[in-house]
């Protein structure tokens, strides 16, 4: 007869019960099948049969419980592993992985340093970035060895960091050196970059006043595409959307653009357009929004409930050429109606992941002629041109 003894010593409840045998790796026929003992779940035992001792994992049910699970749960599926491990693991789970995007080279102040192996390219659990949501984030293009627009970024980053009361662990041009650093260590030429300031790692609380130092994290994609300039669908977002607050402000809390995002793609677009409180046209879920009036105006609305977008802004300044050659009659910056937006000739989603991108349907409505029109089109011209060849306020050259 095979004897047990529990190496658990606390109890988990203090009654004993009769446990039946649900799972073990040995055969449970050569113990007798109502043991008494106290507790509930695993229970780890050594085992002598015939004088030899086995340790094997038990699981063992009260034989009042009728809400445990009578599968065999065996805990040797889970292993518990060293460092090294933990590292190849990562190594062969990015192997597999279904996404398309090279990470060329991540920053983490967490390890002061870049590395180069993407299966390294980790930040803590108990960032309160990840399980709060503390934590702000922005991006510039990568055109040419050139970084585009990378201090009105930068800006943004740091106005946001400030709105979300994340205090800054280097100074503004430490920071910015730290981003041109990354992007020359990963010798990429065209892509991204994205970075995020996190208010830190700590603890599991939801006040940050267990996180003693603030991170800053810097990743570099890769991303050989063209742009495209063929024209898209919209709809309008039924999601709603972000107050103001935290509208204006680029923090890591996009479930409300990934579910507008979503909700487009089920019904059959590329994105969701929001309304504001007062069902003026606000912008999309990770761009903004413009549009060629009747009159020939490039009409786009206020920045004061959005975000401001770095890329809608320079093609203000930029389509001030075309208003100079008569290709547009002004712009205008303000309220935009539905009825307004949707009797356009023109409209255009702007941003720094798709540049200028013309829209030809905005739910059932066929905006203009239904065709790519002639202004979003000089404007992607224009963008393109001045990530090639722009002034030094606006390209950035990365030392490789
Ligand atoms: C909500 C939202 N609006 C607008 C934009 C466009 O901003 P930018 O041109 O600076 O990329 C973005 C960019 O990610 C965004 O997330």
């Amino acid at each position: 007869m095979a004897t047990l003894s529990s190496f658990l010593h606390k109890p988990i409840s203090d009654s004993s019960f009769n446990a039946k045998i649900l799972c073990s790796t040995f055969d449970s026929s050569l113990v007798r099948p109502n043991l008494a003992f106290q507790g509930v779940g695993f229970r780890s035992f050594r085992l002598r049969i015939k004088g030899k001792s086995f340790q094997d994992t038990w699981v063992v049910q009260n034989s009042d419980q009728t809400g445990v699970s009578n599968e065999c749960t065996n805990i040797s599926d889970v292993p518990l592993l060293s460092s090294s491990e933990v590292i190849e693991r990562l190594k062969a789970y990015r192997v597999n992985r279904k996404g398309k995007q090279n990470y060329l080279a991540m920053y983490s102040s967490v390890f002061g340093g870049i590395t180069t192996d993407p299966a390294t390219m980790i930040i803590p659990m108990d960032d309160h970035m990840v399980h709060r949501g503390h934590g702000v984030f922005d991006t510039a293009a990568i055109m040419d060895g050139y970084l585009y627009e990378l201090d009105q970024h930068i800006d943004r980053f740091l106005s946001s960091a400030s709105m979300a009361k994340i205090s800054l662990p280097f100074e503004r041009e430490h920071i910015r050196s730290i981003l041109i650093q990354t992007v020359s260590a990963s010798k990429c030429r065209q892509g991204s970059l994205r970075y995020w300031l996190s208010v830190g790692p700590g603890d599991f609380q939801l006040s940050p006043s267990g996180c003693h130092q603030s991170s800053l994290y810097a990743i570099v994609i890769q991303d050989l595409t063209p742009p495209d300039h063929k024209g898209i669908k919209v709809v309008t977002s039924t999601i709603p959307i972000k107050s103001p607050q935290f509208a204006t402000m680029k923090n890591v809390n996009y479930l409300p653009n990934v579910l507008s995002k979503m909700e487009a793609e089920e019904k059959g677009g590329f994105a969701a357009i929001w309304l504001d409180d007062d069902g003026y046209i606000a912008e999309g879920p990770n761009m903004n929004v413009a549009f060629v009036s009747k009159e020939n105006e490039l009409l786009m609305p206020y920045f004061d409930k959005i975000l401001s977008g770095c890329t809608a802004k320079r093609v203000l300044a930029l389509a001030d050429g075309l208003v100079k050659k008569g290709i547009l009659a002004g712009i205008r910056v303000g309220n935009v109606t539905v009825e307004e937006g949707k009797r356009a000739k023109e409209m255009m989603l702007i941003g720094s992941g798709i540049l200028v991108r013309p829209v030809l349907q905005w739910d059932e409505q066929v905006i203009g002629e239904g065709k790519e029109g002639p202004v979003a089109l000089a404007l992607l011209d224009l963008i393109l041109g001045d990530m090639k060849t722009g002034p030094v306020s606006v390209r950035v050259p990365v030392p490789y």
